[in-house]
């Protein structure tokens, strides 16, 4: 019998990638996937536990099954992911209804656990080893066309003391760059265009080469179009990987280079290893080696014993750097990290006042850059039509912008030069 499976993913795209592994083992055991709820046999939620925020949602959804089991006894509802290995058993105390609850290092038990719930009802909870990686062996059932993850490291070794990541996936392991290459070699015969390598950090790898050998190897994979990788942190961005990015082919002119904040107290008190010095050193390198280099980041604000001093400071930081585009959040108290006990917590108040102000001095820098690319001719990799207008297709730049142009007849995968006619602050527009 053919059994539907619905899977709602949360946070980041290791999480995404997850998904798509826990989706290929559950197609093994007779699951094919669904966008109808209703239809479903089986529900899972991959849930993320980075802010309080994320979790919220994570639970409104779960509440949102309650009614739907009801009706439906023998649905399936089983929460996967960071939350489920931050707070196992007690996700059931909160929500009955839910049937397992698999930890980040369970991921892999996924079908086992689902064949012995459909012949017996009972309550499943496992986060036992939170370092245990889904096998290589297992195929993922890859969502989209164009573009696709590869996971190259789990874990995190880093405790920056707001985090509550290294808790919920363990220290950092890297996979064998002969896996990696495999699988590298798969997607692109299913006809992804684009590959992004993932890690929590991601230039941290360590897997019997560095990660500059490994995307050199990668970029040499026939059929691979485009290249990146996320998360790096600033601590192990070599030469020798700036130089990489600098020759590669197919590697794109992009770095994520999280810097959380813009003053030295705040990023000791961090833990971020790094100065605001010796970052700004280090985006001067990347620039100089990597002309069209895009710079993105991620920024808390509102960290404990933050003052406006130091908040000025960051200010004036990102006002230096002139990164491309910034992701900024609001520091959110996770019990059990370090951050969540230190003195002079700041209030909502001011920290949702201090993310309106530094996400309006970032939004000018981003419009401002973006307006610079006017007139210029940029190569796009076609993604498809628009959400809203078939006529209007959407695609990414090399710098990783999202940019949107007529169609005529472009198809999804294609690369395209689109001369850049509009900027706004989070996309581009161009013609042809
Ligand atoms: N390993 C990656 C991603 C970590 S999570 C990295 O180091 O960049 C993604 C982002 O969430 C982080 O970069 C950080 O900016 C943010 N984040 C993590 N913990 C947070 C917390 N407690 N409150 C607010 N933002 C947080
Ligand atoms: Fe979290 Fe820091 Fe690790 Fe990133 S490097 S996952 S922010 S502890
Ligand atoms: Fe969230 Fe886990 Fe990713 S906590 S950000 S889903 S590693």
């Amino acid at each position: 019998m053919d059994k539907k499976l619905k899977i709602i993913t949360y946070g980041c795209q290791m999480n995404v990638a997850d998904s798509e592994r826990m989706a290929g083992l559950l197609k093994a055991i007779g699951y094919s996937l669904t966008d109808d709820i209703d239809a479903a046999d089986l529900v899972l939620i991959n849930t993320c536990c980075v802010r309080a925020t994320a979790e919220d949602k994570v639970f409104g959804q779960i509440g949102r099954f309650k009614a739907l089991k009801r009706q439906k006894p023998a649905l399936i509802l089983g929460v996967t992911g960071c939350m489920a290995q931050k707070e196992g058993a007690d996700l059931l105390k909160r929500a009955p209804h839910v049937d397992f609850v698999l930890g980040t290092g369970q991921s892999s038990e996924v079908a086992r656990v689902v064949q012995s719930i459909e012949l017996e009802r009972k309550h499943v909870v496992d986060t036992s080893n939170v370092s245990a990686d889904i096998p290589s062996e297992v195929y993922p059932l890859r969502g989209g066309q164009v573009s696709t993850f590869v996971p190259i490291m789990y874990g995190c070794n880093n405790f920056c003391t707001y985090c509550i990541v290294p808790y919920v996936r363990g220290r950092e392991r890297s996979r064998k760059p002969e896996e990696i290459i495999v699988e590298v070699t798969q997607a692109v015969a299913e006809g992804f265009k684009e590959i992004t390598l993932l890690g929590q950090n991601v230039n941290s790898y360590a897997g019997g080469m560095t990660f500059a050998e490994l995307l050199a190897a990668v970029d040499k994979v026939a059929g691979v179009e485009r290249l990146r990788f996320m998360t790096s942190h600033p601590k192990d961005l070599s030469d020798e990987l700036i130089a990489a990015i600098a020759e590669g082919v197919h590697i794109c002119e992009h770095i994520h280079l999280p810097v959380q904040y813009g003053s030295d107290k705040i990023l000791r008190r961090m833990n971020r290893v790094y100065t605001v010095e010796g970052y700004l050193r280090l985006v001067e390198k990347i620039r100089a080696a990597i002309p069209n280099v895009s710079l993105t980041t991620d920024l808390i604000v509102g960290f404990p014993g933050e003052t406006d001093e130091d908040f000025q400071e960051t200010l004036d930081f990102i006002r230096a750097v002139e990164f491309d585009a910034a992701f900024t959040f609001i520091y959110s108290k996770r019990s059990g990290t370090p951050a969540a006990k230190f003195d002079k917590q700041i209030d909502d108040a001011t920290k949702h006042s201090r993310l309106n102000e530094l996400m309006t001095v970032q939004n000018a820098i981003s419009l401002d850059k973006n307006r610079a690319l006017l007139d210029s001719t940029v190569e796009v990799l076609v993604e498809g039509a628009s959400k809203t207008d078939d006529k209007i297709y959407t695609g990414r730049t090399r710098s990783n912008k999202l940019i949107l142009f007529e169609h005529s007849s472009e198809r999804a995968g294609d690369l395209i030069n689109v001369k850049i006619t509009q900027a706004q602050t989070w996309l581009l527009k161009g013609t042809l």
